[in-house]
């Protein structure tokens, strides 16, 4: 479930469309939980009133366009929502707003996009401009919000016939709202929140700790992310560096005291056609049973979870071939092995643990079984939005590898929160 909050200006029919949507079960990745309007009139402020929901005024006429950008990004922090709607907001967005914020923002326009939208395009002014131009059909559009106005990539878009009695802005304007936005609004709020909930980690986990993603991209090239999270100093010293076509970890500053043996390993090994990725030295366990002609569960079956008592960390494991992947976790309560065919767009993720209770300084390792997880073709927007999901007080590195079609030569990228020297 992904919160959004929706921000308004004026009357706010497109809001109570997501109300209704909301109420009637049409929203089932999404929940509204703030409203912000720019205008302390607007209706909508009453629309959110009788939903319950909370809302917000924020007076740009009085604060001017900076302070009240500012008022609102301390208002969403309280709210926090993933994404945000501009429904019927009448003020543009700045660069700096729009890079502050953490959430993905949509806007809906009323308007074919690219016909009469920019700058002087708004509310009535389109449909005067659609009419004046006697334009045979008209239109609505959801896209995404970047610093061009109504500029970012398009989500949904539904076109109408203009019939004669569409004779006055007014009852164009409204004849678009009923029959086009409040249509797809609500759909195209839904398909972004579903998209956001495939790759995002469900909302308990706070500290997922390391994890394996491996699956295929929608066109079916092969791919894996291995990341590592870290509490105490040592652990967030660990950097990620390519090796060959593997991947080893190292340490920016050695404490003599502190045994790393847990935390320095290979997480990435390649044999022939399998690539290997894992949370610990069972890579090399692996590794070495392969070449011997045995199998990766014949390998993690002769080793178990981790010695760091009291947490016990899990050991995770995954091996992709040409056919499919498996992955594996060896915890306390039992061994586990899940084996998969390659889906497009799909793969699965598996992490050490699922929440981290800060005051006992307490772990409770992963739930269940590997989990699904969206895989964009996109490899900058995969990696990035997934290094965004680690809680950037405890991530320290990521690496995403993405195959060709050959299964052999491949795109990468490597975040690290070190410095590399
Ligand atoms: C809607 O037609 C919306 O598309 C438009 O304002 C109207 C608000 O109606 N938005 C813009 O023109 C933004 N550039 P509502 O308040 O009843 O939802």
């Amino acid at each position: 479930m992904i919160d959004i909050a929706v921000f308004v200006s004026g009357n706010g029919s497109n809001l109570q469309a997501l109300i209704d949507a909301q109420n009637y079960g049409s929203l089932k990745h999404a929940r509204i939980v703030h409203v912000i309007s720019s205008n302390k009139n607007a209706y909508a402020l009453e629309r959110a009133d009788m939903a319950n929901i909370r809302a917000d005024v924020v007076d740009y006429k009085k604060l001017g366009q900076a302070a009240a950008e500012a008022k609102i990004l301390k208002l969403l922090k309280t709210s926090n929502p993933k994404l945000i709607v501009l429904a019927g907001f009448m003020k543009i967005l700045s660069k700096d707003f729009i890079e502050k914020c953490n959430a993905k923002i949509i806007n809906i326009h009323p308007s074919l996009i690219p016909k009469y939208c920019g700058k002087g395009y708004y509310g009535l002014k389109v449909h005067e401009a659609v009419l004046d131009n006697h334009e045979e059909y008209t239109g609505a559009t959801v896209h995404y919000v970047n610093e061009i106005p109504d500029g970012g990539q398009i989500i949904m878009q539904k076109q109408m016939k203009i019939w004669e009695q569409d004779n006055t802005p007014a009852k164009l304007q409204k004849r678009v709202l009923e029959l086009v936005e409040h249509k797809i609004l609500p759909k195209a709020v839904e398909l972004v929140c579903s998209q956001i909930c495939a790759n995002a980690f469900p909302k308990a986990v706070n500290y997922p700790g390391r994890g394996i993603i491996t699956g295929c991209t929608p066109s079916g090239r092969k791919m894996f992310a291995y990341f590592i999270m870290g509490r105490s100093q040592t652990s967030k010293a660990r950097i990620f560096e390519r090796s060959g076509n593997e991947l080893a970890i190292k340490l920016t500053k050695q404490d003599p005291k502190f045994d790393s043996s847990l935390i320095l390993y290979r997480p990435v090994r390649i044999f022939g056609e399998n690539v290997i990725v894992t949370n610990g030295d069972q890579t090399d366990t692996i590794y070495d049973f392969l070449s011997e002609g045995k199998t990766f569960e014949e390998a993690l079956r002769t080793r178990t979870y981790e010695p760091d008592a009291p947490h016990y960390t899990p050991r995770i494991s995954a091996i992709m071939t040409p056919s499919g992947y498996k992955q594996s976790i060896l915890k306390m309560a039992g061994k586990y092995f899940y084996e998969y065919e390659y889906k497009p767009g799909v793969g699965h993720l598996i992490h050490t643990y699922e929440r981290f209770y800060p005051s006992r300084d307490e772990l409770q390792s992963f739930i269940g079984e590997p989990r699904e997880f969206a895989v964009s073709e996109d490899l900058d927007l995969f990696s990035e939005s997934l290094w965004k999901e680690l809680n950037e007080n405890y991530r320290v590195a990521l690496y995403v590898r993405y195959y060709e079609q050959d299964f052999v030569n491949y795109q990468d990228r490597l975040f690290n929160i070190n410095e590399v020297n």
